[in-house]
């Protein structure tokens, strides 16, 4: 007996959306995503649009408290906070004050809806009078003495409500200073997500405008890591981990695909991915000049995220994305 060649035809099971349907092996959710938001002080529902960041703005509390509100009603799980403080000095007065602008929001936010999960970006750049993620002295950014105002600062983050604190400084230990602030001081159920694996990345450029948070001086790349490196991602992973971090992120994460994929087989702990602003003004930017689809390239890439081994998503696109989603 003999059988013609069987060809493989992978087209068998493209031919319906049903069936492509059965046999798709990623799943983008709702439930994945974190929605970045900026507060920035002032009365009223004052909204500042972000010029590099077409669809996003600066909100005051009460206008992040309506913001909050619709994206709950989205299904969306979580808000990541960062602070615009009323002024800035040289010891990041406000990233730890107890009226400081985010801890007057994540109260507010917590009051409204105790559902939505309140993440907390921990850094002091935006704080500082000189725009860089620590303590400077002269041209240098010293690590040591960093790590208590950065202790201090998620500790001011938790004891105002918040659910997860995730330090995005990028100092040596600073996990460790974190925990161990937090658990002396009654916060020992409040996690902590590490931006374990972050670049010196030139797609952080349109978030600069957003959260005011330029360097006036040099970059950052003594503390950032080199965008060329893959093996020292894993020593920061594994360092982090060792140091307690309950779960860990990598950014950006277009130009760091690879990244993600080798984190998330290196490690059992949740993995975040931050699609940066750089990555979403080039995504508006093309659409605004009907270059790109935008919903099309929007789902493509946040499900290429997920496929690369995130299990979370921070995406300025997160409420059109749900939106989509819901639709379909
Ligand atoms: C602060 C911080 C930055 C981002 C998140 N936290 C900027 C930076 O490190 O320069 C970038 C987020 C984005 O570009 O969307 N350390
Ligand atoms: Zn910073």
């Amino acid at each position: 007996m003999e059988y013609p060649l069987s060809l493989h035809r992978s087209r068998r099971l493209r031919g319906t959306p049903t069936l492509r349907g059965m046999v798709r092996e990623t799943a983008l959710s709702i439930s994945d995503f974190i929605d970045p938001l900026f507060v920035i002080t002032g009365a009223g529902r004052d909204r500042r649009p972000i010029s590099t960041m077409p669809g996003v703005a600066q909100l005051t509390v009460e206008a992040l408290r309506e913001e909050a509100g619709r994206i709950a009603a989205l299904g969306i799980p979580a808000v990541m906070l960062f602070g615009l403080p009323e002024s800035k000095d040289e010891k990041a007065s406000g990233a730890y004050a107890d009226d400081g602008i985010i801890q007057l929001a994540v109260r507010a936010l917590k009051a409204d809806n105790p559902d939505l999960l309140v993440f907390t970006d921990v850094c002091l750049c935006e704080y500082m009078s000189h725009g860089h993620c620590g303590i400077v002295e002269g041209d240098r950014i010293l690590n040591d003495p960093s790590l208590d105002l950065l202790a201090r600062t998620a500790v001011s983050h938790a004891a105002a409500g918040a659910d997860v604190v995730a330090p995005s400084d990028m100092m040596d230990g600073r996990v460790a200073a974190i925990r161990h602030a937090l658990d002396s001081q009654g916060f020992s159920d409040t996690p902590l997500l590490s931006y374990a694996v972050k670049y010196a990345s030139a797609m952080y450029g349109p978030f600069r405008e957003a959260a005011d948070s330029a360097p006036a001086f040099g970059d950052r790349r003594t503390y950032q890591m080199d965008p060329a490196n893959r093996r020292e991602a894993f020593k920061e992973l594994e360092q982090d981990i060792a140091e307690g971090a309950d779960m860990v992120m990598v950014k950006p994460a277009l130009p760091y695909l690879d990244i993600i994929r080798d984190v998330r087989e290196r490690t059992h702990l949740p993995v975040a991915a931050y699609n940066v602003s750089g990555e979403y003004a080039m995504v508006k930017a093309a659409a605004a000049n009907g270059w790109l689809d935008e919903r099309a390239s929007v789902l493509e890439i946040l499900t290429s995220i997920k496929r690369a081994g995130a299990d979370i998503i921070l995406t300025y696109h997160a409420k059109d994305a749900a939106r989509w989603l819901a639709e379909r």
